[in-house]
């Protein structure tokens, strides 16, 4: 608890709030005993809204830091694997060699889905949209675990949170196997978590498949750029969701739904095709000229974000990548000239400095996916893979913190005042 209080005077009331202060980031006025006196607080979208204490992640929009457990993600995605990740945000701290080897045998021990998870897919059109499968086939693993669903149970909980961990990418790569037609690939314990992906998704029994050490290492990487992000939207759908006591497979398949929106997860899908839209370099201009202007609801996908607010610092960390995937795969990939050029100008825009739009992680990590050959519609079911850790690490957090209530938000009302009704002649 911090020194200072927060007072508000209303008419004749006055009341006095605490202040408090965390590790780290603004302080918060706790404003909980406001309902005591007949007011709410009014904050549409959550701008200025604390939802929640948590350990995991800090942002600081300002200056473009972002910390999982105190580590910079700069050095995570420089020094650390996808499932080194996972276990700090899951756990609470870096793993030790023995911790991490254990981690990674549970989680690939997990790897395979029921098998009668094959026969939801084809209750799907065939080119149903992946996120749609995804949405559908994560809900319904819940059906598999009746005798692991006590969600007061910290083992159980662990235990869900290690099968959502592992079985995100089976079902994933069984997404985009219905779509394209070929038989789905069982995992291999033998492999490592990003180059089991890969052969998920991309071998064929017809043939061995080559795994370049250069994508695998980026697949990872794009992983850990995506594992969590404090309380987006997706998140704190999940924490809402959980926060009712659903179970957890159903609170990531809400997480999944969330993040499908343009606005969100599906920016990288969006910005792909905006950037094919475009087309080439001489259309910029005219696509920049429309994201300026306020009655043409164009935006440039991939820009700009609620928090971060000069740069976000998974997208310098994906360019990077970006630049390593492209020329090792010796990829000549137009729209990264459109994309290269779009950058270019947008940061050298006032309009852009002004309004605090650059790139963000999506910008980049849906040119990557593209050229390791991964189809934009599939984007976004990889940020749902990444994120799941994120998802259900916030979901243990929250359930194990002591007094956890329901989410209920009030609104305020300006709907009709109390009227008679007039029943109609029948
Ligand atoms: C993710 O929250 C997270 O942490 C999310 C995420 C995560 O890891 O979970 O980081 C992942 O969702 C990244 C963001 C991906 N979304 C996109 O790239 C979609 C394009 N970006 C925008 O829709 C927008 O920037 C948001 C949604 C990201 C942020 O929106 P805000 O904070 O609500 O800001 P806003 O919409 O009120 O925009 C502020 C101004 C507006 O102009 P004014 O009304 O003030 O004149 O900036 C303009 C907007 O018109 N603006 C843009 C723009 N984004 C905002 N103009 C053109 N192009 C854009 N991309």
């Amino acid at each position: 608890m911090s020194e200072e209080t927060a007072k508000l005077s209303i008419g004749d009331k006055e009341i006095e709030f605490p202040v408090m202060e965390g590790t780290a980031g603004h302080p918060v006025i706790d404003v909980r005993k406001l309902g005591s006196i007949g007011y709410f607080t009014f904050d549409p979208g959550f701008m200025a809204t604390g939802s929640c204490e948590s350990e995991i992640t800090f942002i600081d929009g300002a200056k473009g830091i972002l910390l999982h457990r105190g580590f910079s993600i700069e050095e995570l995605a420089r020094d650390a694997d996808y499932l080194e990740v996972c276990y700090m945000l899951l756990h609470g701290d870096a793993p030790s060699s023995e911790e991490y080897s254990e981690f990674k045998d549970i989680v690939t021990r997990h790897t395979m889905v029921h098998e009668q998870i094959n026969m939801f897919f084809h209750g799907f059109r065939n080119d149903s949209h992946p996120m749609a499968m995804l949405c559908g086939t994560v809900g319904a693993l819940s059906s598999f675990y009746h005798s692991d669903l006590d969600v007061s149970n910290p083992e159980q909980r662990v235990r869900s949170a290690h099968r959502l961990i592992a079985k995100m990418p089976t079902l994933v790569a069984m997404c985009y196997k219905y779509n394209v037609g070929h038989p789905f690939v069982y995992p291999r314990n033998d492999l490592s978590y990003a180059a089991n992906f890969l052969n998920m998704m991309f071998s064929v029994p017809a043939e061995d498949y080559y795994i370049s050490p250069a994508v695998e290492r980026a697949m990872d990487r794009i992983f850990t750029l995506h594992a969590d992000h404090e309380q987006n939207a997706s998140t704190s759908t999940v924490r809402l969701a959980g926060s009712s006591g659903a179970n957890p497979y159903a609170c990531i398949a809400a997480g999944v739904a969330s993040l499908w929106g343009p606005a969100h997860g599906g920016a990288n899908e969006a910005c792909l095709k905006m950037l094919e839209e475009i087309g080439s370099v001489d259309q910029i201009p005219k696509y920049i000229a429309k994201a300026k202007d306020k009655n043409d609801p164009f935006r440039l996908m991939g820009f700009g974000h609620r928090v971060y607010k000069n740069h976000d610092p998974r997208a310098t960390v994906m360019r990077e990548s970006c630049h390593e995937v492209l020329s090792e795969l010796k990829v000549d990939n137009p729209l990264l000239d459109v994309a290269m050029e779009l950058e270019r100008i947008a940061l050298s825009d006032p309009y852009f400095a002004e309004k605090k739009l650059f790139p963000n992680v999506d910008f980049y990590s849906g040119i990557v996916l593209s050229a390791i050959g991964i189809p934009t519609n599939m984007f976004t079911c990889i940020f749902a893979l990444a994120r799941t850790v994120g998802w259900i690490s916030h979901w243990h957090e929250m359930m194990s913190q002591p007094g956890q209530k329901i989410g209920r938000p009030r609104q305020l009302y300006t709907g009709e005042a109390k009227r008679a009704y007039v029943p109609i002649e029948k």
